[in-house]
């Protein structure tokens, strides 16, 4: 077992990594819980044998324990739902000293968050992750919210779990194609933080693919002592931090936002994404073309796609959404680009023709 710690104004909190912790997670929760606290959990059909098993932990610990099932997918972060929940922790009684335990992925645990964050102004909540995807990056840093019709997580709050449970075991039960889209925000911490990481990846594929638990313990491990690192430095992304952890993800947003989110998934993007990235820095001259060749060649042991053909999309549409991105600075993107494994460095004042360039490059009509 592993324990990270991270860093935050609200409060301080513990990033739980092992085998066989959901089945102690009544005495996990235990000082942090009010001893005799009512929990709501929130949790997806996909992963309703953990929610039971949780449940039954919290009772034989002295907890009441009552569900809140959410609908599959992205949907489950609506205005509706959001309500919906905090109208049954209120139809329910709840108060300041109970709390909300979320059983899932990035959806589940960004709804739970935010309705913990606002109902009666602020509940304790604690995060079970359940994706790897989660275990690595959604979990950690306070970031919750929903969408909007508008755009995806238009609306939200910095409101940082009281804990987090990451267990192996329940990886056995996730879809392949979920893993390793989420083994390309892996690869992006090797490329961003961690040479020792990168080169893991590169020796160990196939046990990871295969689930191997002591090697899936490995990479959560370094992946959320990144994330746990660059959030505690830079909480609300005012430092100028935390925009490393951006790396793919500026081409990667376009990419899945032109393809109107489907056909591709989230992780899939943010592959193609530092494809994308990676071939720049070796345009510009910042990085060489051998480490373009390393990480491509690693994404695709991963089974992890590094072009757009597929998506049949456009490659003005694709700038066009980029230059929505949230992180944009005066106007102008900045762009993660890699110097060597383990160094990155920030970039803005890339030219539009550069980019579109770039995606037609790989793909892009
Ligand atoms: N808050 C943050 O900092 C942050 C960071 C990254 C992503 N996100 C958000 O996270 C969301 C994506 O999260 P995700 O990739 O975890 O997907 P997800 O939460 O949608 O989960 C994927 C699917 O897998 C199922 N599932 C979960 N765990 C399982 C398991 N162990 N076995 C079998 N099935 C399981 C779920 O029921 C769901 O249907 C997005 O909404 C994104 O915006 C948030
Ligand atoms: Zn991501």
């Amino acid at each position: 077992m592993k324990i990270i710690s991270v860093d935050s104004q609200k409060r301080k909190y513990k990033v739980v990594i092992g085998k066989g912790l959901l089945g102690k997670l009544g005495q996990f929760v235990k000082g942090i819980f009010h001893p005799r606290a009512r929990v709501m959990i929130v949790f997806q059909t996909g992963v309703s044998v953990y929610a039971r098993s949780a449940a039954s932990s919290l009772k034989r610990n002295g907890y009441t324990v009552y569900f809140h099932k959410v609908l599959d997918g992205e949907k489950a972060k609506s205005q509706a739902n959001l309500f919906r929940l905090l109208r049954d922790l209120l139809a329910k009684g709840f108060e300041r000293t109970d709390g909300i335990l979320a059983i899932g992925g990035g959806v589940v645990s960004d709804l739970s968050g935010f309705a913990a964050s606002v109902y009666l102004r602020g509940i304790p909540y604690v995060n079970v992750a359940t994706t790897l995807l989660a275990q690595v990056d959604s979990s950690i840093g306070g970031k919750t919210g929903i969408n909007l019709p508008e755009g995806k997580n238009m609306m939200g709050s910095f409101y940082p779990p009281a804990l987090v449970i990451s267990d192996m075991d329940v990886l056995k039960s996730l879809p392949e194609r979920e893993l390793r889209a989420s083994l390309a925000e892996v690869v992006k911490y090797g490329v961003i933080r961690d040479p020792g990481l990168f080169s893991f990846l590169e020796s160990n594929t196939s046990k990871i693919l295969n689930k191997n638990p002591a090697a899936l313990e490995r990479i959560v491990t370094d992946s959320a002592r990144i994330k746990a690192e660059v959030v505690s430095r830079d909480e609300f992304e005012t430092r100028g931090e935390r925009i490393i952890l951006n790396y793919g993800h500026t081409f990667g947003h376009g990419i899945e936002n032109a393809a109107r989110y489907k056909k591709i998934v989230h992780g899939e993007a943010v592959a193609i994404g530092m494809a994308m990235a990676a071939h720049l820095a070796a345009e510009l001259g910042i990085c060489s073309p051998g480490l373009v060749k390393r990480q491509m060649d690693l994404l695709k042991t991963f089974g992890l796609p590094v072009s757009v053909d597929a998506l049949k999309i456009n490659a003005t549409t694709s700038f066009q959404a980029m230059m929505r991105d949230k992180k944009k600075a005066h106007g102008q993107l900045r762009f993660v680009l890699p110097v060597r494994i383990g160094e990155v460095v920030i970039r803005a004042g890339i030219s539009a023709g550069e980019i579109r360039n770039i995606l037609r490059l790989f793909g892009a009509k």
